[in-house]
């Protein structure tokens, strides 16, 4: 167990003080204004300590990262999908990316030397395209020869395409049909899941958006009986199943992909639009799930991190609890909300 600073003593003398009795009025006082709710983190609370910890390693390992020779970097492929924005503008600039087009060749010609991979051809093909088609300009000559210098295959196929078709091959009906099979299923058969089935879920989460195409997360797949037992007993949500849970996903979002806390939020909205992917694919499958929630608590992140050897950076989302359905168990009705609640139109 870490020490605790005098700052941490007093903190939690207090906050146990007042935890009872002031609380309300003094969350009352501290919504007053923003330097009032920060005495209170300083002074009442270290609930985003750890995030802040996180936040803070992250853009360091971004930092370090980009500086490095390794393939796969987040500034490249943030910026090449800058380009491909670029290139489907309409109308399309003759010169654009002036700002950044140094660093990203830069960034390319670094992660070349650390081996092929599909992330550089793609970055190689926008980047050829995107020479290809600039005006002359000083900046942009030297970077093009500079770029034909490292000379790396270039697929063509990476460029911006026609888009496809609208005419989706599911129907709504279909697709409603499957969203409403789909329930936190909590009871399971004491059976494995096929790694190439989850490996299929993961696949159809890689096609969920996500901002500046950085995916920045990670699935951890969990299927060895004890590590289950380990992980799935981690979160709080667990209790009375967490011991009949066959697989455990782990879905770990990187800050490493951000230079900037203002992006810290990414993680968590581009981690649920592929877990939600990889739910509904999974079920499309055969295989049940039930989504846990993961605390953002100090000593727990420890425990997880410890058994998933997590960097300070890399932020468990939530957990997926998945298998074969036990059909004698039984789901809740989990009434929901109507649309008209949940929705509004042009609300001022
Ligand atoms: C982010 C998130 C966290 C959740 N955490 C838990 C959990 O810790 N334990 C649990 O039993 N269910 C958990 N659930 C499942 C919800 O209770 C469930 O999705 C909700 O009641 C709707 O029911 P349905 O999924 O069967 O449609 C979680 C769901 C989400 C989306």
């Amino acid at each position: 167990m870490p020490r605790k600073t005098i700052l941490e003593r007093i903190r939690s003398r207090l906050s146990w003080a007042f935890a009872n009795h002031c609380r309300p009025r003094l969350l009352r006082a501290a919504s007053r204004s923003a330097g009032l709710s920060r005495l209170y983190y300083l002074l009442f609370s270290s609930a985003f300590r750890q995030e802040q910890h996180a936040v803070v390693s992250g853009m360091a390992e971004y930092f370090r990262n980009i500086s490095s020779s390794a393939s796969s970097n987040y500034l490249l492929r943030r910026n090449i999908h800058r380009l491909e924005k670029g290139m489907i503008m309409r109308p399309r600039r003759d010169i654009y990316a002036l700002s950044y087009i140094r660093e990203t060749v830069d960034a390319f010609c670094r992660a070349c030397s650390g081996g092929e991979t599909e992330e550089l051809l793609w970055a190689a093909s926008v980047l050829g395209a995107y020479f290809d088609c600039a005006k002359p300009h000083p900046l942009l000559d030297d970077l093009k020869t500079r770029f034909h210098s490292v000379q790396p295959k270039m697929p063509d196929a990476c460029t911006p395409s026609k888009m496809p078709s609208a005419s989706a091959q599911v129907s709504y009906a279909d697709l409603l049909s499957l969203m409403r099979s789909r329930k936190s299923v909590r009871w399971f058969k004491q059976l494995p899941v096929p790694r190439d089935i989850l490996d299929q879920a993961v696949a159809a989460a890689a096609l969920a958006p996500s901002s500046c195409n950085r995916q920045p997360f990670e699935f951890r797949l969990i299927d060895d009986p004890v590590l289950v037992r380990k992980v799935a007993a981690s979160p709080m949500g667990t209790e009375g199943f967490s011991e009949n849970i066959p697989v455990i996903a782990v879905v770990i979002g990187h800050l490493q992909a951000f230079f900037s806390e203002r992006d810290r939020h990414l993680i968590y909205i581009d981690s649920s639009l592929a877990a939600m992917s990889f739910i509904l694919a999974l079920e499309a499958l055969g295989v049940s799930t039930c989504c846990i929630n993961w605390p953002d608590m100090a000593e727990r992140k420890e425990n997880l991190g410890a058994i998933l050897r997590l960097k300070p950076c890399e932020r468990p989302v939530m957990l997926i609890a998945a298998g074969y359905r036990d059909e004698s168990g039984l789901v809740a009705w989990s009434q929901r909300k109507p649309v008209e609640e949940l929705r509004a139109y042009n609300l001022p």
